[in-house]
């Protein structure tokens, strides 16, 4: 059996126990890593994400007592919310109950549910635990009632679940990973226009491991609305100067005398913009021609654009990133995610894992007395309803 099977089993069984039924639907979804491409969703840009083998699972049922009743195994908590109240103060209370609501948005529906979620997704690791979670939830709701959202509808739903319930003004990056993704591929996402360019993944000679630099980005969403509002102010000021500036897509990295009006600050966030979307078009044509060290640059490019341009590294992270570059086998890397602490996803040489990880660990100890977890990854199927039990 394999993991993923596993967790939906047990899922399953949980949900039987706890609520003497079966459920109507099981839904699962990947959390997700991205190669690069950070901070360009919110701006049109483009990334290139993947799903990785770590899952949340949700099972669930209608009920006739216009009541949500939810059950976490992970978080060993509960709840039982009247449907339409959604003032829990509890942060995976407000993810189910916004997933809820939002795809049921203009149902009359007025009755409830009984939730079971499980999961093996790290939390607060920076690979969208909660974007596995409403997409979960919003697939679910949608087999249940047979809403006919399209990908770009439940990818959108689940934003909404973070702008209006959750208040972090994210773009679609996170949901579109763990939605779209396809088994040992990894995809660029274009997010102009959500047009996906998937790219079968052959490498064999390297490995992809993410880094937890165990840092908690406590700064994380009020820096984040600061980049989200800086980004919107650049483009004001440079569509005010010139009416064909619609979104950075209008400019590119010959054109940065464009750039020239915004104060420095802005210059900047706009520089990593602009450059960061060139990086994921030639990481694409270097991954086709299994360029391995145009790779690995490319990472550490993105990475100094990120701290230098974008301002969402952090010290330990950035010292983590320098001491790599002594360690033989390790290609390139940077940070991943929203930023300000989180994971770092690095690209190793096959047969260097082990010592990369070692070395890495023994120097994040003795500089800031830290551990560094390590995820090995690999990229699988995005979320699907895995079980539909329209008899109940
Ligand atoms: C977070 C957000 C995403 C994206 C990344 C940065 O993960 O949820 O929408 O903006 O940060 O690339």
């Amino acid at each position: 059996m394999t993991s993923k099977q596993r967790i939906v089993e047990e899922t399953k069984k949980l949900f039987q126990d706890k609520y003497n039924k079966n459920p109507e639907v099981i839904s699962i979804s990947p959390g997700r890593i991205n190669i690069i491409g950070e901070h360009v969703d919110y701006n049109l840009g483009l990334s290139m994400p993947a799903a990785i083998n770590k899952y949340l699972c949700v099972a669930i049922s209608k009920n006739k007592q216009k009541k949500i009743n939810g059950y976490s195994q992970t978080l060993n908590d509960s709840f039982s919310n009247d449907y339409m109240l959604n003032n829990d103060n509890r942060l995976w209370v407000k993810y189910v109950h916004g997933s809820i609501l939002e795809s049921l948005n203009k149902s009359n529906y007025d009755k409830g549910f009984d939730i079971v979620i499980n999961s093996s997704i790290p939390m607060g690791k920076g690979i969208s635990s909660s974007a596995a979670l409403e997409i979960s939830i919003v697939l679910s709701i949608n087999k249940i009632f047979n809403l006919k959202m399209n990908n770009n509808d439940i990818i959108k739903k689940c934003q909404s679940v973070d702008h209006n319930h959750i208040n972090i003004q994210s773009g679609v990056l996170d949901q579109s990973a763990c939605l779209l993704s396809k088994k040992k591929s990894i995809f660029t996402i274009d997010f102009y226009n959500m047009n996906i360019e998937y790219l079968k993944y052959n490498l064999k000679n390297i490995k992809w491991i993410l880094i937890d630099s165990n840092i908690r980005r406590e700064l994380a969403s009020s820096k984040y609305h600061e980049r989200v509002n800086e980004c919107k102010k650049a483009l004001e000021l440079l569509s005010l100067d010139n009416n064909e500036i619609k979104s950075f897509r209008d400019l590119n990295i010959n054109t940065a005398k464009k750039i020239s009006i915004l104060p420095s600050k802005l210059k900047k966030r706009v520089v990593h913009v602009v450059s960061e979307n060139d990086r994921v078009a030639k990481m694409k044509e270097a991954i086709k021609k299994e360029s391995i060290r145009t790779m690995g640059d490319l990472l550490i490019k993105s990475h100094e654009s990120l701290r230098d341009n974008y301002e969402v590294s952090c010290t330990e992270i950035d010292k983590m990133i320098n001491f790599s570059k002594t360690i033989k086998g390790w290609i390139g890397g940077r940070i991943m995610g929203g930023g300000f602490g989180g994971a770092t996803i690095n690209l190793v040489e096959l047969g260097y894992e082990d010592s990369f990880v070692d070395k890495l660990s023994i120097f994040y100890k003795k500089k800031f007395g830290l551990n560094c977890d390590m995820l090995d990854l690999s990229f699988v199927d995005g979320a699907e309803t895995i079980y539909n039990n329209s008899l109940n």
